[in-house]
């Protein structure tokens, strides 16, 4: 069922050996108007070789083509336009999603191990809406892979090892209850945390306390490990609360902490490579040739840092998944770090670094400033979930009052709200956080696109009726509708090559605007020779926006 390919045919057969196929590929548009046919062919350059205006040779082409497969082929100026048979189109289009249902849009682009890194909060201090995004964006894409053939594995990155812990450490001693801790973990792990920092101002004999703990804590000393994991695990559960709202689970939750054990073998490869450099005490790798700053490896006192950790941690990742690309959904001002951590493997002569790639977004500010932990300018996300899951209720509760599993459609489509917010658009995209914005319910949303799902399903709830994709469909509104149907798995190839799951947010929001017309004005249960291909176009409208919103992490209730 390729319908460019055929256009492509066409061209090449009507062609010879002027242009291959892969100019011609190139060339080929989409025209904006469907009046304009579905594909065009520009022939600007054959205008040289041929020494004919383009106007010219777009009719003398449009005349050699055979057009017999499609319904026609005409010059436009410069341009040869194909018009596909449109009743041979649409029995397709329908009978392969009637037949492969979900599977519809599965490709083989690719194969193997594909580690990404994603989430990665750090403990004892709050999720922050920059993990959130990893969390969907690094979702969606494992969902995204997966269809074209890969197997992901979903790694969270846990802050859970450095400085900070010896801190901590001297400052829950010093100030913390065991009592508070249980009943709050991050709010009064995040408070100890801020007095530290707030005290060690007027005594700096806080640091050489909070750098003697963590030294001890590297050695595995059995107090410090104590309560490294217990805070750990504090925090651990306050973040799966927030996954289990967002349906996200993970292959491995092995953090920085993990490497711990691993880094030393790091650093001597980087020694016996040549490759440390002694600069003011601590020791870097010299990365100027790659016009990037020095990575640092070691602090003067021997500390590792958050690079040594990622060394290690790709080092492992390569060993223990042979992976054939490794990814890391990681906030755009970690874009250097990544650069770093790429040119220092390459040194180091593992060939295999060009496979990393790092997968930025933007960043989210709220009131146009930047949101900071430590300033106290955060947004918690549980708070914005449970307040969109809130309106949503009432919506459900205004449209559908007799739903019988009302709470847990607005779950899904609170959290739906939050998470296709945050995905439908580029992902380097930054924008302004404003929860009226992201709960909204009309308009480029998530629930807009549950919304018709939800009514597609309706209608084939409504007729006994039996939905036939071999029954021809011979309706010019039906056009548009499945056009954007045999476009999905082309959008599924873009959005895996691209990491980007705007593409498939983009297009379920126009499948859902295009059907949504559709249906306002065509009568689709009007019981005539028609009707089982219409249910036919009904319900392969609603196994792909089923499908769109699950490639996204949304879940899609059949009714609301
Ligand atoms: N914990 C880090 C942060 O919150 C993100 C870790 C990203 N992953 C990595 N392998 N460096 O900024």
């Amino acid at each position: 069922m390729d319908f460019k390919q055929q256009v492509i045919d066409a061209i090449t057969a009507a062609l010879g050996d002027e242009l291959t196929q892969e100019q011609i590929t190139k060339l080929i548009e989409t025209p904006k108007s469907n009046d304009l046919g579905d594909y065009a062919f520009p022939t600007f350059i054959l205008a040289k070789s041929r020494h004919m205006a383009p106007v010219k040779i777009a009719a003398e082409l449009a005349d050699a083509i055979d057009a017999s497969q499609f319904e026609k082929v005409v010059a436009t100026g410069a341009y040869v336009n194909f018009f596909l048979a449109k009743t041979t189109f649409a029995k397709e289009v329908l009978a392969t999603i009637a037949e492969q249902g979900s599977d519809y849009g599965k490709q083989d682009l690719g194969h193997g191990n594909v580690p990404i890194d994603m989430s990665s909060p750090n403990i004892a201090k709050p999720m922050s809406m920059g993990h959130l995004r990893s969390t969907v964006i690094g979702n969606s894409i494992a969902k995204i892979l997966t269809k074209v053939g890969y197997t992901p594995i979903k790694i969270n990155h846990l802050g859970d090892w450095g400085t900070q812990f010896g801190k901590l450490i001297v400052a829950y001693k010093k100030w913390g209850s065991e009592d508070a801790v249980k009943a709050d973990p991050i709010k009064n792990l995040l408070e100890y945390y801020v007095r530290f920092h707030k005290e060690a101002e007027t005594q700096p004999e806080l640091d050489d306390e909070a750098r003697a703990w963590f030294k001890k804590l590297e050695d595995g000393d059995a107090e410090a490990t104590r309560l490294w994991s217990w805070f750990r695990s504090e925090s651990l559960k306050e973040f799966k609360r927030i996954y289990d709202i967002l349906g996200v689970e993970f292959d491995s939750f092995n953090g920085e902490a993990f490497y711990n054990d691993k880094m030393d073998k790091v650093t001597d490869e980087l020694e016996a490579k040549g490759l440390l450099q002694e600069s003011r005490g601590a020791e870097i790798v010299d990365l100027s040739k790659y016009d990037l700053n020095p990575a640092l490896i070691r602090k003067s006192d021997g500390a590792t840092l958050y690079m040594t950790r990622d060394l290690a941690a790709a080092i492992y990742r390569h060993d223990e998944y042979h992976f054939t690309q490794n990814l890391y959904v990681v906030g755009m001002e970690q874009t250097e770090h990544f650069k770093q951590l790429k040119a220092v493997l390459k040194e180091m002569g593992k060939d295999w670094s060009d496979d990393i790639h790092h997968i930025p977004f933007g960043l989210i500010t709220a009131n146009g400033k930047k949101l900071s932990t430590r300033k106290g300018n955060v947004i918690l996300l549980e708070k914005v979930l449970g307040e969109a899951v809130d309106l949503a209720k009432v919506q459900i509760a205004e449209k559908h009052p007799d739903l019988k599993n009302a709470d847990e459609v607005a779950d899904a489509v609170g959290v739906g709200a939050v998470v296709f917010h945050d995905l439908k658009n580029e992902r380097v995209d930054q924008f302004d956080f404003n929860l009226e914005e992201v709960v909204r319910f009309e308009g480029e949303t998530g629930p807009y696109v549950q919304y018709t799902n939800a009514r597609a399903n309706s209608i084939l709830a409504k007729t006994d009726a039996k939905a036939d994709a071999t029954v021809t469909l011979d309706d010019a509104n039906a056009w548009p509708v499945l056009k954007q149907l045999g476009a999905f798995p082309d959008m599924i190839a873009r959005a895996a090559k691209e990491y980007e799951p705007s593409v498939i947010a983009k297009y379920a929001l126009k499948l859902a605007k295009t059907f949504n017309q559709y249906y306002a004005h065509t009568k689709v249960l009007v019981d005539d020779a028609g009707l089982p291909a219409r249910l036919a176009l009904v319900q392969s409208v609603s196994v792909v926006l089923t499908e769109s919103l699950n490639l996204l992490g949304v879940k899609a209730p059949k009714e609301m």
